[in-house]
């Protein structure tokens, strides 16, 4: 299977600077996910891959093979947009097999693709209508089995659960993700979903205006993330960003020009730790989070099922020393952890 590489890679749009020096290379057979906020440059690297832009500078190589200036149709490399566009006149069966009747392929190698491809995708009984008489999420799946089809080893899929709803983007999730493996195929998949990046990837570009912000696997972006951002992005609720001040004599040891990141999950309710109040309880069936006043910024806690703890009650929060990051408050980068003292350390991991 091929490797893709992008190579400090630019793209502007006048003096918008969308893509930033972008740097990544897939490994065989892949499954990488393209995950950042609304506008942060998702689909237009995706565009660039595929050929449907031209970056500004910047390298595109195809197993060491330079394709940046490569057109589109001969880059083997398939493409899910995300608006789908198809073909509003053609039926379901001809959407999906279009590209093949381009190619040439004969009728009877497009039906057995056909054939295998739809019932994946759950079409089987739909591949006589129109794309008007399907809803928005039969529409994906019909852009999505237009780029299964192609069997290009290469595929790029923008956003393409985006328009089902919870129970059939959960299906189809395992369903693409057993596809990708069994075919073997590189696939880079864009989406503003975290659990939908971490669940379904091998490793995760998170992306923010434009640049990396760390791209490596999902363990990694949530016990290691690379800066502040990536913590905010990762994880839920997200971590709580305070500063060691805010931590009082919990915070005394750690450096005052750091800001303190700690997982709603690494926060417990003990006796002898930092005193707060409860504001808010939320509860989530299998867990509960409790937003705790702790003399100004509030912590985000979450336990496991629904606490005997109400608004207005006090309590006192402790976690191990482990568990909390460290970042730059300026630059917002991972610092290496500090040392906790030992008069604190027994306190904070009751
Ligand atoms: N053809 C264009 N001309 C000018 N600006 C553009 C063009 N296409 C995209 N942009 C801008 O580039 C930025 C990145 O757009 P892009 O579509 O790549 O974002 P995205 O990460 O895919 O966002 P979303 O999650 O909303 O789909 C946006 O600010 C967008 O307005
Ligand atoms: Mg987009």
């Amino acid at each position: 299977m091929p490797i893709l590489a992008l190579r400090s890679l630019n793209k502007r749009w006048g003096d918008t600077h969308v893509v930033r020096d972008l740097d990544l290379e897939t490994r065989e057979g892949e499954f990488v996910a393209l995950l950042g906020p609304s506008g942060c440059g998702k689909s237009t690297t995706l565009r660039l891959i595929a050929g449907l832009e031209e970056p500004t500078s910047g390298a595109i190589l195809l197993d060491g093979r330079d394709i940046t200036d490569a057109p589109s149709a001969r880059r083997g490399i398939a493409m899910v947009f995300q608006s789908y566009a198809l073909f509003p006149h053609l039926t379901v069966a001809q959407n999906i097999t279009f590209g093949l009747s381009v190619r040439g392929e004969s009728r009877k190698a497009q039906a057995e693709k056909l054939a295998r491809v739809a019932p994946l995708l759950g079409l089987g009984a739909l591949l006589d209508r129109r794309p008007s008489q399907l809803s928005g999420g039969q529409q994906q799946r019909v852009a999505l089995g237009r780029a299964l089809i192609a069997e290009a080893p290469i595929c790029l899929l923008d956003e393409p659960l985006s328009n089902l709803d919870a129970k059939l983007r959960a299906e189809m999730r395992s369903e693409i993700r057993a596809l990708q493996r069994r075919l073997g195929l590189t696939m880079i998949f864009v989406t503003h979903d975290q659990t939908e990046a971490m669940s379904m990837a091998d490793r995760v570009a998170l992306l923010n205006a434009g640049r990396i912000e760390q791209f490596d696997t999902p363990e990694t972006l949530y016990r290691r993330p690379a800066s502040a951002f990536v913590a905010r992005f990762i994880g839920s609720p997200p971590m709580n960003l305070l500063s060691p001040r805010d931590l009082g004599v919990f915070g005394e040891a750690l450096p005052p020009t750091a800001t303190v990141g700690l997982r709603p999950e690494d926060v417990r309710v003990v006796s002898g730790g930092l005193p707060g109040r409860v504001v808010e309880v939320e509860y989530l069936g299998a867990d509960s989070v409790l937003s705790v006043d702790v003399g100004g910024p509030r912590i985000a806690v979450r336990l496991q099922g629904r606490p005997r703890l109400g608004a207005g009650a006090p309590v006192e929060l402790g976690w191990d020393p482990e568990a909390l990051h460290l970042f730059d408050a300026e630059t917002g980068l991972r610092r290496q952890a500090a040392a906790t003292p030992p008069h604190l350390k027994h306190v904070m991991a009751t």
